[in-house]
């Protein structure tokens, strides 16, 4: 695979994919223990590092850091070097920097790592100032405990408040991970693109499939189950149709390309690092199949084109 890139001040190259670990022990949202297993994550896990894919996003909060735990287990059963995000929460009852710590040194715990690679903060949440929590990143860094550090959900200006500590810290922000898919596009809108396009920050996109709706296996007459369920309208699976067989009709051009690996590309040629979900092989394989090509200018206008009328109707 030739698909790497560089990620702030990470050593080791990143695969432009990533994979999210969100429905790795979540059964609330994602269903995980009834609608799939154990085991299909860990199939999901070896499909996705065997396929080239080195970058792993998870949370302290997945599954109540089941996540961590399962991804610490299976990487003692790959050789290969990974790169691990994880995030921080600002739960309202963490007020101090020695909370923050502490959440650190056990995300690392259940990890089973020396040093995180990259260390986000999941939410700007109150009561705490982001320029504390950001003080308490640099601090992490220069402690060796982190290898770069990254914001989540920032806002255009929540990021430059944290963009302006970090520069006097001499710290570089890495990234901000944000939705951003072809149903999720205010990032193009608020400002956040710009800013990170300004200051470098690179921008990491979650959900990047829509949670399923742009692999093009829901619609009206089959709607998600779940709690997926009342977030998609009847109003957008209809409104949906159009990109979904444009999505088709591109990825057949392609040789026989997927709606969710040309969903996945349009990100990539957006210059922003998806990292979609996977609960089992055959998604880890399908997704993992968005790198190593390319959407032509004319294709990812095209599918500009739509998305927003979508996003705009
Ligand atoms: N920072 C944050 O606040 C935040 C928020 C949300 C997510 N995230 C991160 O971003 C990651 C991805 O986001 P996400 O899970 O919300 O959405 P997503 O990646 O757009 O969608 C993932 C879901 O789509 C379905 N799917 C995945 N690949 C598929 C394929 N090839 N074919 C058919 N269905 C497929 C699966 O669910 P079904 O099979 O049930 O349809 C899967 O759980 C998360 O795991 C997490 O790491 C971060």
């Amino acid at each position: 695979m030739k698909d790497y890139t560089n990620l702030g001040t990470i050593s080791q190259k990143i695969s432009w994919l990533g994979i999210g670990t969100w429905a790795w022990g979540d059964r609330r949202f994602w269903g995980y223990g009834t609608d799939y297993s154990l085991k299909d994550v860990e199939e999901a896990f070896f499909t996705t590092v065997s396929s080239g894919i080195n970058f792993i996003d998870t949370a302290e909060v997945y599954g109540g850091g089941l996540s961590e735990k399962i991804i610490a287990s299976l990487m003692e059963k790959v050789q290969t070097p990974l790169v691990i995000a994880t995030k921080f929460f600002p739960f309202p009852w963490r007020v101090r920097a020695k909370d923050f710590r502490k959440a650190l040194l056990n995300s690392l715990k259940r990890l089973r790592l020396e040093r995180v690679h990259l260390y986000q903060i999941h939410w700007p949440f109150p009561p705490v100032p982001i320029e504390k929590w950001v003080s308490c990143l640099a601090d992490a860094y220069e402690e060796g405990l982190v290898e770069a550090v990254g914001v989540s959900n920032y806002n255009a200006d929540q990021l430059q408040r944290a963009h302006d500590v970090l520069v006097r810290r001499n710290i570089p922000l890495t990234s901000n991970q944000v939705p951003y898919s072809l149903i999720n596009r205010k990032i193009e809108q608020n400002g956040v693109f710009r800013v990170c396009q300004e200051r470098k920050i690179q921008i990491i996109a979650y959900s990047p499939i829509g949670q399923g709706l742009l692999t093009g296996k829901y619609s009206e007459q089959r709607p998600p189950s779940g709690v997926r369920r009342f977030l998609y309208s009847k109003q957008l699976l209809r409104k949906i149709q159009p990109l979904q067989e444009k999505l088709k009709e591109i990825g057949e051009a392609h040789g026989g390309k997927t709606p969710a690996q040309v969903a996945l590309n349009w990100v990539i040629c957006k210059g922003a690092i998806p990292i979609p979900g996977a609960k089992n092989a055959r998604q880890a394989e399908e997704n993992a199949g968005a790198l190593n090509w390319r959407l032509t200018p004319e294709e990812v206008s095209a599918l500009d084109q739509l998305s927003s009328h979508l996003t705009s109707s």
